[in-house]
Formats: C-alpha cells, structure tokens, sequence
C-alpha cells in the first residue's frame, strides 16, 4: 500500500519510515536504509543490516521465482533469548523462586530448520517443545534431546498418543500428558498400566477469565478445552483414589493467541495461580503452573488493544506473569512453581519475509490531466470545479462535504440514467482531487477528523501483488517488489500473518 502524495511533499526515507511504521512494528528487526531500502537487522542494533533489495536481486540472478519466503535464523535465535531474559529479569526483579522453563508449540512453524534452530538457542535455558498431534509428538521426541527440557503434549489423544508419550518417559525424556477431557485421564491410568510406566500428568483448566481478539474462544466457560472446576475436582479424586497424585505436575491454561491487552493476562494469571495454591494445599506436588500462548505481537505497531497489536511489551508481560504468580503463592503460601510459556507466534513472527511481485497498482488519482474541461460543463462538474478553484479560501471539511455530496448526487443520476459517462468520470476525478488538497491540508495537524484519515487511507494506491496468503504467509513481514517503482518505494509494502495489510 502506498500513498499518493508525493506530488505534494518530497518523498523521503523519514517520510517512508513514518508511513509505514516501520520502527514500531519493525521491533528494531527491520528498518529503512541510506539508499531507501528496507533492512533486516537480524541481531537489532548489536549486528549487522541485510539489505533486502541486495538479496532480491542476487536471488534473481540466481534465477529464484516470487514470491521468495526470506528467513533469519539469527532473529528466531534472538527472540528465544529475549524472551528467556525477559523471564529472567522479571524472576530476579520480584525475587521469584522458581525457574522460566518455556516451550515453542511446533505447530505454530513445523518447519525442521525453524525447530532446530529454536531448540539450538533455547541449550542454555532448557526451552522445550510443545506438541499437539502425534506426529508433532513423533518429531518432538527425535529433536528434543536436551535432558530435562520438557515436551508439553497438549490437543485430543488418543491410544497411540499416550502410548507414544509414556515411551518417550521411558527413553529417559520429560514428556507431560496434559489432560484436556476427563475421560483421556482414565484412558492415560489404563495405559500407564498396561505398561507400567508411570505418567507425568498436566491438567488444563477451564478458566473463567477469557480474553478478547482473535483466539478469544480458546478460553472462557465455554471453551473446547479444559476442566470445568467440577471436572479438576472429579479428576484429582480419581488421581487419588489410583493412587497417582503425585503424578500431578502441571496446571495449563490458554486464554487463546494474540492476546490484545494485558488486562486478559493478569487476570487469567491471577486466576489460575489461585487455582495452582488450591491444589498444592490439597496435596498435590504441581510443579509447573503453564500460562499457555497468547503473547502477542504488534503487527501494526500502533501498541493498542487492536486485535493487531498489542498494548504491552515483552518485559511487561513476563513482569505480569511472575509477579502475579509470585503474588499469589505468597499470599496463599504455597512454593512459586516453575513457569511454563507456550509463546508461539512471538517467536517466530519476525523471523520470515514475503517477498512478492507486485504486477500492477490502482491508483485513485492518475497522474497528469487526461481530461479536459471545456466551457459549457454540467452543473455538478461546474460546481466541483468551484470548490477547487476557491478551495484555497474554503473551510477545508466543508468543502469535502460539498465535493462527497456532489459525487454522491452524480452516482444516483447515473443510475437513473441521466448523467452520461464522461460528465461522472469528470465528477470522480475533482472529487478525489479536492480530497487529496484536503488531506494534504490537514498533514501535520495535532487533530485530524477521523472522515479525514480514513479518506487519506481511501486515497492511498493499491498494489496488486502475486501470491496466495494461504500459502505463503507464515506470520511474518511480507514485502512487495516492484521492478519498476523508485527503489525508495520498492520493497515496502507489509501485511502480517492474515495477509490483510496488503
Ligand atoms: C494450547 C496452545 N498453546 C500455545 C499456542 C500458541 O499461541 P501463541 O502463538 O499466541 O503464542 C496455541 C495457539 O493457539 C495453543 O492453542
């Protein structure tokens, strides 16, 4: 997407910067250079920029065909230690006792290489993995060979799933059955005794607490997911009465992905944390209380409640997670679990770029006059040469409302069939004209009218870019390439995981 007031203001790489908002949803992992190219700063400020035109163009010359996924494996590196040092900071901030044993959930990128790479920077802080079907568990037990590093088995399990799991126990690895239906509970003790191996057990509660945005369903009373309380109290009599409760490990929640604003995590945490107390001085050993995913990430960069941002930064989330968890367990005092994170997106999301073809563009206003105006015009056609003429002179909202109403009779005419085809296409071209002065006008402004910034957006050029978003997109940067666009304007464009932005 891109804007067409170049004609009106000089294009420049501040300009570019401030347009696309690029240093807040950048994360410091991409920015603009000298030249006007997009950047990637794999390492942030400590490493070096990859200028993308510069692969763009050794990838063609390799003879590569777009749309071209680019991935760092550096970035994917930084962001499982950034959010293991977040953890860490917070940890030592609030004097927390217990440890941050995170988990990537592989199906949020299945990718071999992605996975490697992540369970590779995750060594120092026995990151582990996630797993939620059989074969993700089957590649979950041949990448994790970490002693001590968790596998997290979440989603529906049946025989063979649990089979498998209680196998990997064998193998010597830490593999947690987490406990979605009371009925997989009895079907785990049926199996652990078939083979005699005793189970390392999670349960999933069904919180009351539940977000908002996209994944909000994943959370709530009304979630697929989880114990009811009714259901967690029924499983930990039958845990006792098998004599198993000490198999009890963890408690999971998941208040669903991308998760908007804060305000969902604290309470979700709050809430669950209480419910962990509630066990343990049950006599239940838990040692991990798991917050499940739902760290977001600011795709837009506006650091709002969007369901495309986020109004918290990493710090301040894992600072919500320990301190609240810390709150609690003193308040109740029990001992401070260690705590499980199954961040999926905020891993991987800044790591990959699109690079797409962009064929074409659909510009609102052409470039150059291709109509002419003579003396003898239509009345609305007069009337909107009017306004531009005195615009100068205008109130500048007004005048929009005038040139709106004028376009808005012009369209009903031309359905009734009183208005030819050359008079409504001279009608369109001043409507947009005197939008973009008033636009224009209102640029740099403290207040702008929200009609007047959302015709600003209406204003804006429209690529035509070729690529599929389901097949393409991962939940990355995408950037369109245009062979024949101003290098300036040339790498640019971004859309995010649901592709909506391009
Ligand atoms: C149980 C569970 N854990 C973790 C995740 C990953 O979430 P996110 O990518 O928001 O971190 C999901 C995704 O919906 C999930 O269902």
């Amino acid at each position: 997407m891109s804007n067409s007031t170049s004609a009106a203001r000089p294009w420049d790489i501040e300009a570019a910067r401030n347009l696309y908002n690029i240093h807040r949803w950048g994360a410091k992992y991409y920015d603009i250079n000298d030249e006007g190219h997009v950047v990637a700063r794999p390492l942030q400020d400590a490493g070096v920029a990859v200028d993308l035109t510069d692969v763009i163009e050794e990838a063609k010359a390799r003879g590569l065909k777009f749309p071209l996924l680019i991935r760092f494996q550096d970035i994917l590196r930084h962001r499982v230690e950034s959010l293991n040092q977040s953890f860490r900071n917070s940890i030592a901030e609030y004097g927390y006792r217990g440890r941050y044993r995170g988990v990537f959930p592989i199906k949020v990128n299945q990718l071999r290489e992605v996975v490697e790479e992540i369970l590779d920077a995750g060594k120092p802080f026995d990151f582990g993995l996630e797993v939620g079907s059989k074969p993700e568990l089957l590649a979950g037990l041949a990448l994790q060979n970490q002693i001590g590093s968790l596998i997290v088995c979440n989603g529906y399990k049946d025989a063979e799933f649990i089979k498998m799991a209680m196998l990997g126990i064998k193998l010597g690895k830490t593999v947690i059955l987490v406990v979605e239906k009371l009925e997989e509970l009895r079907q785990i003790i049926a199996i652990s005794k078939q083979l005699n191996v005793e189970p390392l057990l999670g349960i999933r509660a069904r919180l009351l607490s539940r977000g908002a945005g996209r994944g909000a369903s994943s959370g709530g009373e009304n979630a697929k997911f989880g114990l009811s309380t009714a259901e967690l109290l029924e499983a930990t009599e039958l845990l006792k009465a098998e004599n198993l409760g000490h198999c009890f490990k963890l408690l999971h929640f998941h208040v669903g992905s991308q998760v908007p604003d804060i305000l969902t995590v604290k309470k979700a945490v709050q809430e669950a944390g209480r419910l962990y107390a509630k066990l343990h001085k049950m006599g239940f050993p838990i040692s991990y209380l798991d917050v499940g995913g739902g760290l977001g990430v600011d795709y837009d960069g506006s650091r709002s409640a969007f369901d495309s941002s986020t109004n918290y930064t990493l710090q301040e989330y894992t600072n919500d997670v320990v301190y609240y968890i810390a709150d609690v367990c003193n308040a109740e005092n029990v001992p401070h679990p260690d705590i499980i994170s199954e961040s999926g997106r905020a891993i991987v999301a800044h790591h990959s770029v699109l690079i797409v073809e962009v064929f074409g563009a659909i510009e609102k206003i052409r470039p150059g006059e291709f109509l002419k105006f003579g003396e003898k015009e239509h009345p609305l056609v007069n009337e909107l040469l009017d306004i531009r003429k005195h615009l100068a002179k205008l109130n500048k909202i007004e005048a929009y409302h005038d040139a709106l109403e004028r376009r808005e009779d012009a369209q009903h005419m031309f359905t009734l069939g009183v208005l030819d085809l050359p008079d409504k296409a001279k009608i369109e071209d001043l409507y947009w004209q005197i939008s973009r002065e008033v636009v224009e006008h209102y640029k740099g402004h403290a207040y702008v009218p929200e009609e007047i910034r959302k015709l600003e957006d209406s204003l804006s050029d429209q690529y035509l870019c070729n690529f599929s978003v389901f097949q393409s997109l991962g939940a990355g940067p995408a950037i369109s390439h245009h062979a024949d666009c101003p290098p300036e304007r040339a790498a640019h464009a971004r859309g995010h995981a649901r592709g909506y932005h391009l």
